[in-house]
């Protein structure tokens, strides 16, 4: 699909406007359509030191929900009015900082927009689109990837024959977790929202088992599939089904919080059970996992995600909308679970 799409530059729309997702009011749960309104200016252009990226991809990022909002986050909040904030891969098409040379393909901290004035500091990776599909940076080889691949091996430490348990599955970040389990091997079982996801992870993204969440028999259905236990559990979603599966746990298992995605709201502080007895009694680890804290390994984990792309050890699927107009629907779109595997926005 995105692979089709043009590389060269002189191919390349260069619009003579540029049009920006500014987010004008602060969600209090899941961002909607009327979070955003899409505004146009004139294309800008670059100070010294600066450099112009046009846009090609923009991700769409379960994380947005919480860089829009301003509660219980790691990071500062998109300011009301600006741009909202989301990472993209673009070409450099004017340059006025001289690490930077136009032509290059990057992945960065470019926007919700057509084109974004960058500085270096802005660049997350080099995107090499004659080693992959530029938008494969966004995805298995941007932050869903990079999440999936550090966070199980630093926090999940998965051996050979343990049972690793993933929640959105059949996601960006969960179609890769899958898959490298596997390839560890391990006995994976997800938790999708359908039996169509269930059935896709199963198939094609190393998953033994695939259990739909909406399922009236769940804890069962749970219990057989992981007959000695959870070893790893690798949360992307919290809540109900976290609960769930503190109460499968196999003694000395492993919890990576990686998301809290099926939480409605974060204000006031959600509650529910107390597990502190499941944690104590089966001798849990329980940690939470942020990928900026692991920029410096990016190059590193990056190659080892390349060379199992190029075995054919690993694939991906992308679920892409066409149009910047997209956007503002895209993160409700994105929790509703509409998505298989990354969830992206061609404009180019
Ligand atoms: N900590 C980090 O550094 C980091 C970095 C990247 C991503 N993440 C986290 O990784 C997770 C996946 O992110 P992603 O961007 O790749 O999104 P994604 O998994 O492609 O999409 C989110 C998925 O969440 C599922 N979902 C929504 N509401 C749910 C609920 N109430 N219960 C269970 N599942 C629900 C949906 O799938 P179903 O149809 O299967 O329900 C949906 O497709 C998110 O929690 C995100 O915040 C964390």
């Amino acid at each position: 699909l995105s692979s089709n799409h043009p590389t060269d530059l002189k191919q390349l729309h260069l619009p003579g406007s540029n049009r920006r997702v500014l987010l004008i009011e602060r969600p209090h749960g899941v961002p909607q359509p009327a979070h955003f309104r899409i505004e146009e200016d004139a294309r800008p252009h670059p100070a010294p030191g600066e450099f112009l990226v046009r846009n090609l991809y923009l991700s769409v990022d379960a994380a947005q929900r919480g860089w829009a909002t301003d509660a219980n986050n790691y990071s500062q909040a998109v300011p009301l009015g600006a741009t909202m904030r989301a990472l993209t891969v673009g070409v450099v098409v004017e340059s006025r900082a001289s690490e930077v040379t136009e032509g290059t393909w990057l992945y960065g901290w470019f926007g919700w927009q057509d084109y974004c004035v960058a500085t270096p500091a802005a660049i997350l990776q080099p995107v090499d689109p004659k080693r992959a599909p530029p938008s494969t940076y966004v995805g298995i080889l941007g932050m869903n990837g990079l999440t999936a691949y550090l966070a199980l091996m630093d926090i999940g430490q998965p051996r050979a024959g343990e049972t690793v348990l993933v929640s959105a599955a059949a996601g960006g970040v969960g179609t890769v977790v899958g898959q490298i389990a596997k390839l560890l091997g391990c006995n994976v079982i997800g938790l999708v929202g359908s039996d169509d996801k269930a059935r896709t992870c199963r198939e094609r993204f190393g998953y033994a088992e695939a259990l739909n969440h909406r399922r009236a028999d769940l804890a069962e259905a749970l219990r057989v599939a992981c007959p000695k236990g959870i070893d790893v559990y690798f949360d992307n979603v919290g809540g109900t089904l976290l609960d769930l599966s503190l109460r499968n746990m196999a003694a000395r298992g492993r919890v990576i919080q990686c998301g809290t995605v099926s939480h409605t709201s974060w204000s006031p502080t959600p509650t529910g059970l107390r597990n502190e007895r499941e944690i104590l009694v089966r001798r849990l680890r329980w940690e939470g996992f942020i990928i900026f804290d692991h920029v410096h390994r990016f190059p590193a984990a990056t190659a080892q995600l390349l060379a199992w792309l190029d075995e054919g050890a690993l694939t991906y699927e992308e679920d892409v909308s066409q149009g910047i107009e997209s956007a503002p629907r895209a993160l409700a779109e994105l929790y509703a679970g509409d998505n298989i595997g990354k969830k992206l926005i061609y404009i180019g």
